[in-house]
């Protein structure tokens, strides 16, 4: 699959199949969010791969309508290190969680290329989370994704939103919104 094709194919996916995910497949797409660009080239990304059910089953109870978590292989904690990234973007935007979701986008593009389902989910209890993976102060707590095969049957693995159109994206000299 290509770079675009990997762009266009990614859905949210809620559902998985049983099966673990290949070791070598995982690896590489770990590995892709290494390679996202961030401001003064802090990396502050880290990702904990959650695969043990106990773990999954507490993480999951952190996590609104979290429950389906429990059912994917592998669960990523993406954190971000906010002491990492003290310079404000433009005077006003803390570099940190667009740097993490750069690396999460990389992540997620080199899991759909590899057959991989996932989605993210934001809406977690931070300080849930923060106790049961020993998560220090300075460091937080940006996304939970969850990684499987996805059960293609499932009707929570529907398709995408329609995009917006080009020009109701792209302006060219100007602000023409
Ligand atoms: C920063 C960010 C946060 C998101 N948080 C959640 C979330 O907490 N729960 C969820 O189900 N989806 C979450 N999503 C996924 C989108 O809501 C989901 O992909 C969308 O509903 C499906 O539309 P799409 O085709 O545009 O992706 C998040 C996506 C992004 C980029």
């Amino acid at each position: 699959m290509d770079v675009h094709e990997a762009i266009k194919a990614w859905k949210p996916c809620l559902a998985f199949q049983l099966r673990p995910l290949q070791e070598d497949a995982l690896q590489r797409v770990l590995n892709a969010a290494r390679f996202a660009s961030s401001a003064d080239s802090q990396q502050p990304w880290r990702f904990i791969v959650v695969r043990d059910e106990e773990s999954k089953r507490k993480l999951a109870q952190a996590v609104s309508k979290g429950h389906f978590l429990t059912k994917a292989p592998v669960v990523l904690v993406a954190l971000g290190v906010e002491e990492a990234s003290a310079a404000l973007l433009g005077g006003y935007m803390l570099a940190y969680p667009l740097d993490v979701a750069a690396s999460i986008q990389n992540l997620l593009i080199a899991a759909t290329a590899e057959g991989f389902g996932s989605c993210w989910c934001t809406e977690f209890r931070e300080d849930k989370l923060r106790e049961l993976f020993k998560i220090p102060e300075g460091v937080r707590v940006v996304g939970v994704l969850p990684l499987g095969y996805p059960d293609v049957a499932a009707p929570t693995n529907g398709g995408h939103t329609p995009r917006k159109t080009l020009s109701e994206i792209v302006g060219y000299e100007t602000y023409t919104w």
